[in-house]
């Protein structure tokens, strides 16, 4: 392919099936309990706020699951996506690594989150259901469920952390656009955002509180997470699928596949197809996870059952926790602020089959400006974090001489997060660090639970 620097599939090329890490893994993993009795919780625990599809998926262990095709014809929007070589990075930074990055940026919401929100909407479209509820992070997530439930005539209604709602004015705007209602959590509607009222930032797992109290007590309200859940990470699957194909086209195959991780979707979707090669066939990829020292999941906190929100109105997950009322400072990647992460992330973690790292506010926003002035696109401040890791690894190709493969996750791009940059240029970010004081009283409120060795 000479000096290719995009490779590009055509619409026929989209996945039909999404790739089912969960037939690949040892079986007998902890589940998930339900709060009450400690129990497992079953498929009937979700079906208050899921679509029994949905939940089908939750806890399927095929190997792959066949995409719908009203869901492939909505994917034909924005996929398959694009992937680069980064040749012009490659040069700034002077390293023999060849590195590609798969862009995520290019979907209606500008960033790999439509990828679960169509199938979602459409599963509850079909279900009946008339309203989904949400919370978003960076936004990202509930201007993508705008977006899918607008596709399929749904109402939607989301829940967005105060800090980003704050931030990011114009992802209100975008969510309203696509028809959708949008509130600044913590909010006086719900009994967990009134309880939560003094954390004026708000958190991930308050907004999740308030989204899923609004669907538990309404019968035509369906409730849907932007992450976390295994189905979220199977939908996203999508990404790795078209990425293996593009790598062949390329000629080359990545030893170092690296992403992102708030709770866990876009880095399951684009290593899981990726993860299975070494499972199956006994390639011998790395895989990196990474994650703000602000908010370190993976890297700090306890491998423990914990609640998804903070209010505790979820299934017990088995996950690395910072405890689930930590309340992570407002950095800007509002999308990484979340206090657990995916339980199939973790479990791959704890089996060391992914490694983590985290980085700085300063670090990344300097990598991402890097990124920027090389190769054109400004990244969104959650994938600046990978593309920090990028950058270790691409100087540790220099150092070592080699020839080494890397592909990331740009899974967003940062057009609604300039103020963040602002902030960076002016040298008035600031990096906040997670203290051990932090961790111990985080900590201290986990739930009752089985111990998880
Ligand atoms: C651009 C972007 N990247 C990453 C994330 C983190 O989520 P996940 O780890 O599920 O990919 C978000 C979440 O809102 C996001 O908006």
């Amino acid at each position: 392919m000479g000096d290719t620097v995009r490779f590009t599939l055509s619409e026929r090329d989209i996945p039909t099936h999404w790739v089912n890490l969960m037939a690949d893994l040892p079986p007998g993993g902890p589940p998930p309990l339900h709060p009450g009795t400690l129990q497992p919780a079953g498929p009937d625990d979700l079906a208050a706020i899921f679509p029994m599809a949905l939940i089908e998926q939750e806890v399927s262990t095929e190997p792959l699951i066949e995409i719908p095709e009203p869901v492939r014809d909505a994917y034909r929007l924005w996929r398959p996506t694009p992937l680069h070589r980064a040749r012009r990075l490659e040069q700034a930074l002077d390293t023999p690594a060849h590195i590609y990055y798969k862009y995520e940026g290019t979907s209606p919401a500008g960033s790999h989150k439509p990828n679960t929100a169509v199938p979602q909407a459409y599963e509850n479209a079909v279900a009946g259901v008339r309203r989904l509820t949400t919370e978003t992070g960076a936004g990202q997530w509930g201007s993508s469920l705008a977006f899918a439930c607008m596709l399929f005539g749904l109402e939607c209604e989301v829940w967005m952390v105060g800090s980003s709602y704050d931030q990011k004015p114009y992802r209100r705007s975008m969510i309203q656009t696509w028809g959708a209602t949008v509130h600044r959590s913590p909010s006086d509607r719900t009994a967990a955002g009134r309880a939560q009222a003094h954390h004026t930032t708000g958190s991930l797992g308050i907004a999740i509180s308030e989204a899923v109290e609004v669907a538990a007590q309404s019968p035509d309200t369906n409730y849907a997470l932007g992450s976390v859940l295994n189905h979220v990470l199977l939908h996203q699957t999508v990404i790795g699928q078209e990425a293996l194909a593009q790598m062949e086209m390329a000629g080359e195959y990545p030893d170092t596949v690296i992403a992102c991780v708030g709770g866990g979707s876009n880095f399951g979707g684009l290593t899981f197809p990726f993860l299975r090669r070494n499972i199956r066939d006994g390639a011998t990829t790395r895989f990196i996870a990474a994650e703000p020292a602000a908010c370190p999941t993976l890297t700090r906190g306890v491998y423990a059952y914990d609640f998804g929100d903070t209010a505790g109105l979820t299934p017990l997950m088995p996950m690395y926790t910072l405890g689930h009322d930590f309340v992570p400072p407002p950095v800007h990647a509002g999308g990484l602020r979340y206090h657990g992460d995916s339980p199939l992330v973790c479990a791959l973690v704890k089996q060391g089959l992914v490694e983590a790292r985290a980085y700085r506010q300063n670090e990344t926003f300097d990598a991402a400006i890097r990124f920027a002035r090389s190769e054109g696109v400004i990244p969104a401040p959650e994938p600046a974090h990978a593309i920090r890791a990028v950058i270790q690894e691409a100087e540790a190709a220099r150092e070592a001489g080699e020839e080494r493969v890397i592909l990331f996750g740009l899974c967003g791009h940062g057009h609604f997060d300039l103020s963040a940059y602002d902030a960076y240029l002016a040298g008035s970010l600031e990096d906040p660090e997670f203290s051990e004081a932090d961790r111990d009283a985080a900590l201290a409120g986990l739930p009752k639970a089985p111990a998880l060795t």
